[in-house]
């Protein structure tokens, strides 16, 4: 039988921490999980109310179009004038099942195979591995601290220089590292990737989570011809709702509303209708107040950290992640790897190596989860601070 080189993509080590982390509790330990990348909090409460009228009603709730219902693009649209006083079409909106959908449609509609396709490394795992299974090549822009974790035009032109680029996958604010992308430097990297003819897909799904309170800058400001990827999974904390979506530029809008068809006929409907609610002025305040949870578990581990004798910090501007070097922290351990699985052994605290980020550095490097708001990660804190005396 066939089995596809596509599918052999790494592993992620952060999936053996959340294994153990459910034997342990299986087995009755107290252990404090920073490992996810989600809100606690959940949907926002008009939204949880909407669902639950959907399920009563009389809607069958089958198939919308493959762009997703007309309202809901609609009031994304507003979203937009709202959030960055930009006019958005709302036929140049598609509904998508997460931004994960977003992203295999756009990588799909805007590259061939053997396309070089430029990413910020350390990064979100996902994009690098989707490229790779697509047949595109990853070309690492080394953004770590002695680039102040941020990527620029000469990281650009550098790799183009090498062999021309296809596309840039920029996320600002970033995961692992939260570092954001100032708009001066996002219209400049804009301008270049249209000068150079390099699609830009701009990962903007932490939009609204600052530790600034700004919400952002959205890269449709300067480049119309860049793919803008977003969803309610962050801001608005609906993860499992499975539902994001993407401005798509004119050329590329057939492509993406056509394989977006055939991928998944359209995004969840019921989540769709339910979503709508997401943009009251309550659900807004609601969100925000959990962004000012992670602000507040932020200070706390910068706090922390010259204590806990950790290196280079990443700006962790906005995201919920602060992403650390050990440095001497890190011995006796090998690398972050079984420095986390001591951890979580010793004191029951699971954060995410490195590794899982940047396959090159990440082994010196983790990366806390500021989601589960500050009560938890002060616990969390004095956890490992016991742990990090213990090995000094
Ligand atoms: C940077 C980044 N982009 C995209 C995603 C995918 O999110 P979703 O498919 O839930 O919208 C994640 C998830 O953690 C992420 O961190």
């Amino acid at each position: 039988m066939t089995v596809s080189r596509r599918g052999q993509v790494p592993p992620f080590a952060v999936m053996s921490v959340l294994a153990r982390v459910a034997e342990l509790r299986a087995a009755g330990r107290d252990v404090v999980s920073l490992c996810a990348g989600e809100p606690s909090g959940g949907a926002p409460s008009d939204v949880r109310r909407a669902m639950t009228e959907l399920m009563s009603g009389p809607s069958p709730l089958g198939y919308s179009e493959t762009a997703g219902i007309r309202p809901l693009r609609e009031a994304l649209a507003e979203h937009y004038r709202r959030w960055y006083s930009l006019a958005v079409d709302p036929d140049a909106i598609a509904v998508t099942t997460g931004s994960s959908g977003a992203f295999t449609a756009a990588f799909l509609a805007a590259f061939d195979v053997g396309d070089r396709v430029a990413l910020a490394r350390p990064g979100y795992p996902a994009y690098r591995n989707v490229l790779t299974a697509l047949g595109c090549e990853v070309v690492d822009l080394d953004a770590g601290p002695a680039a102040r974790f941020s990527p620029d035009v000469a990281m650009l032109e550098r790799a183009h220089a090498r062999a021309p680029l296809a596309g840039l996958v920029l996320a600002s604010p970033a995961n692992p590292t939260g570092t954001m992308v100032d708009a001066e430097l996002l219209a400049a990297i804009g301008r270049w990737c249209a000068a150079h003819g390099v699609r830009l897909v701009s990962d903007e799904i932490y939009h609204g989570i600052t530790a600034d309170g700004s919400v952002g800058g959205c890269a449709w400001t300067t480049d119309r011809s860049a793919v803008v990827v977003s969803s309610f999974s962050k801001f608005w904390g609906m993860t499992g709702w499975r539902l994001g979506w993407c401005l798509v530029p004119d050329d590329l809008r057939g492509s993406v509303d056509a394989l977006a068809g055939n991928l998944a006929l359209c995004a969840p409907v019921p989540a769709q209708h339910a979503a709508l609610a997401a943009f009251t002025e309550r659900s807004y305040a609601e969100a925000s107040a959990a962004v000012e949870s992670y602000a507040d578990a932020r200070r706390l581990v910068l706090e922390a950290i010259p204590d806990l004798g950790w290196g280079a910090v990443a700006p962790a501007d906005g995201a919920f992640y602060v992403y650390a070097e050990l440095d001497e922290a890190l011995a006796p351990q090998a690398d972050s790897v079984a420095w986390c699985s001591a951890l979580l052994e010793s004191v029951g605290v699971a954060l995410t190596p490195g590794t899982d980020f940047d396959p090159v550095h990440g082994g010196s490097a983790v990366r806390i989860s500021l989601a589960a708001g500050p009560e938890t990660v002060g616990a969390a804190l004095v956890r490992i601070h016991r742990f990090q005396t213990g090995f000094r």
